[in-house]
């Protein structure tokens, strides 16, 4: 069982520059909430109450000034800083004392997951005792990401970091979990021609030892990509749309909170205080009001 989770929330953005020059890319909004926010519903939505999130040297402030301690979400929030953007895999070596001899998710700070049996498959995933688990995604440009080939019984049989030459449709998305043998791995990595530890290589020798399997996020699944302003752009039109049409909120934290009963309603009434007179704190009003 998996009770701790990691959001690797550093890294330079530099694609996005200048807006990343002050500003952490996972302090960005994605329509009407800042992106951070929808890693951590991920995590939350699994059940996950125990949360490390790592961000760059000298950025804790800015995100604490958000998300403090996570008392407010009845689940607790850490902080950990990495001093350079040395690979994903690091978020292990930065999260080791978070990590003690527990097992783990690790998901990265700019992966935007929505879909109908989503909370089920994450569910699922963090029943993982032995080995670790990817999550895998239908995307037509696989060569952007780490691509995987499973085989009938959903287990690893190739994995390549952005290929150059085509293999598969199934992209690796930034949804991690792994035992507690990660920290073990990845002191044994070494850096590659790019100069940072990869995650593909970590996943590579559990696969060697036939222990990776898989989790496919279906068509009915979305998995959107935050790495460019296009990119920004393209994830707020779509949360924009739904939440217009449904008028239900992604990624409202003390909604999901509220929902598995780890605060109650005097909790979202100190949220409203705290957001202050906004759309989200009006949908928190009507919150209180069904209930
Ligand atoms: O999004 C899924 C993809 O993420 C996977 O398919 C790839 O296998 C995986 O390598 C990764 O690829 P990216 O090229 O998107 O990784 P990127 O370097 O852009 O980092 C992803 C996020 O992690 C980003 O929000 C910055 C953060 N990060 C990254 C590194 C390397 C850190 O906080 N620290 C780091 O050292």
């Amino acid at each position: 069982m998996i009770k701790k989770g990691i959001i690797l929330a550093g890294g330079t953005g530099s694609r996005m520059s200048p807006l990343t020059k002050a500003v952490n890319k996972q302090l960005l909004p994605i329509y009407d909430k800042p992106l951070i926010f929808y890693p951590l519903s991920v995590l939350m939505l699994s059940g996950i109450k125990d949360i490390l999130i790592i961000v760059n040297k000298g950025q804790l402030n800015q995100f604490r000034k958000i998300l403090p301690n996570g008392k407010n979400l009845g689940i607790k929030i850490s902080y950990a800083e990495q001093n350079k953007p040395r690979g994903l895999p690091d978020a292990f070596i930065v999260g080791k004392k978070f990590i003690g001899k527990d097992n783990v998710a690790l998901i990265l700070g700019d992966n935007f997951f929505y879909g109908e049996s989503l909370t089920k498959k994450l569910k699922k995933c963090i029943k993982l005792n032995k080995g670790a688990k990817v999550i895998l995604h239908w995307v037509n440009n696989p060569s952007s990401y780490g691509v995987a080939k499973v085989n009938n019984k959903n287990k690893i049989i190739k994995i390549i970091e952005k290929p150059k030459n085509y293999f598969s449709n199934l992209a690796v998305t930034g949804l991690y979990f792994f035992d507690n043998n990660v920290i073990n791995y990845c002191n044994k990595l070494k850096p590659s021609k790019r100069n940072e530890i990869e995650i593909v290589d970590l996943l590579n020798k559990y696969r060697k030892k036939n222990k990776l399997s898989a989790e496919l996020l279906g068509r009915g699944g979305a998995w959107l990509d935050t790495g460019s302003i296009k990119d920004f752009y393209n994830a707020s039109a779509f949360v924009s749309a739904l939440e217009k049409r449904q008028g239900l909120k992604i990624a409202c934290l003390e909604e999901i909170a509220f929902n598995n009963k780890w605060i109650k309603k005097n909790n979202l009434i100190d949220a409203i205080n705290f957001y202050g007179k906004c759309d989200y704190s009006h949908y928190l009003k009507e919150l209180i009001k069904k209930y």
